[in-house]
């Protein structure tokens, strides 16, 4: 499901993951533990495809059989070429209304002089041909650009620990949204809402914002929203760091039954030992290295 090779990371001078290498089957739930500072989150974002490892030709990241390296790599390349596309358009544009004041000043002398129609129409043709290039270039671009995004929104789910649900929306919205995203249908996804909310034990709690909710119930709902688009793999960073011992051991059991009812894949990072020890396997991170 997820295998990573020679994952290296550097933030400026420091380099926070030092070649990790990581295989992790379909189904499995994973805990990643080490000290404060070890490079967890950054593996996680990483893996996540929120962040991106350093270039390297050893380095390799494939997800659900998709090489996410070039799924970013095709992102990088667009923001390249759409400098250089921005810079170009910036120029016709300026030239274009030069030629507006041009002919704005000189259109007695244009309109009865056949060589300077003719010269107008020949810097207009290539001008027009120009822009619906660009035109066409652009929308082509941010259908490269949403592969990515695409691929994340719908196969990997994500929880923090600071569940960060949308505070003006209800906790039904919450669930919703990344289903709305990846443009699925309004109520077929609020009934996937609703069945999940349910299961979750919040189905008297659906139209309630997230300041109404407890801190468990708002990471439970987190956990829904996570779960909406039904994604292959989830993600966890400290999911119950911000938890009291019952919320915690409560979600900690719903991990493990989604994973035997859905078949997911977890990768949790976490502080608390006793969910360390349930996952199938725990890896311990020291200085930027997975030691098993
Ligand atoms: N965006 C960033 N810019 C610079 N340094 C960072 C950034 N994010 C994390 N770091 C540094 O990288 C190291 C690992 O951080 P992190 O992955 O958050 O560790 P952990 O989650 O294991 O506590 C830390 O020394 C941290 O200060
Ligand atoms: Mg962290």
């Amino acid at each position: 499901m997820i295998h990573a090779k020679n994952i290296h990371k550097f933030y400026d001078q420091l380099e926070v993951l030092k070649g990790v290498n990581l295989h992790i089957k379909k189904g499995e739930i994973v805990s990643i533990v080490g000290a404060s500072g070890a490079g967890k989150t950054t593996l996680l974002q990483i893996l996540g495809t929120l962040d991106k490892p350093e270039r390297n030709p050893e380095s390799s990241l494939t997800i659900n059989g998709e090489n996410v390296l070039k799924l970013q790599d095709l992102e990088t390349d667009n923001s390249k070429q759409e400098k250089i596309f921005k810079i170009i358009t910036l120029t016709l544009l300026a030239y274009c209304i030069l030629l507006a004041v041009f002919i704005l000043f000189f259109r007695h002398t244009i309109e009865n002089d056949i060589i300077g129609q003719v010269t107008i129409a020949v810097i207009l043709l290539p001008l027009i041909s120009a822009i619906a290039y660009y035109t066409s270039y652009f929308k082509k671009k941010s259908k490269k650009d949403k592969i990515l995004s695409n691929f994340r929104n719908l196969n990997l789910g994500f929880i923090f620990q600071f569940h960060q649900l949308l505070p003006e929306f209800t906790a039904l919205e919450n669930v919703c949204i990344p289903a709305f995203m990846a443009n699925k249908p309004k109520a077929e996804t609020e009934k996937e809402a609703k069945r999940l909310l349910q299961y979750l034990g919040l189905s008297h709690r659906i139209n309630h914002k997230p300041n109404e909710l407890s801190g468990g119930e708002q990471q439970r709902v987190a956990v829904a929203r996570a779960l909406i688009n039904k994604p292959d793999v989830i993600f966890a960073d400290e999911p119950s760091g911000n938890l009291d011992t019952q919320s915690a051991e409560n979600l900690h059991q719903l991990f493990f039954q989604l994973r035997d009812e859905f078949g997911q894949t977890f990768v949790i990072v976490t502080h608390n030992e006793e969910l360390a020890n349930m996952a199938d396997r725990k890896l311990i991170m020291v200085d930027g290295i997975i030691s098993n």
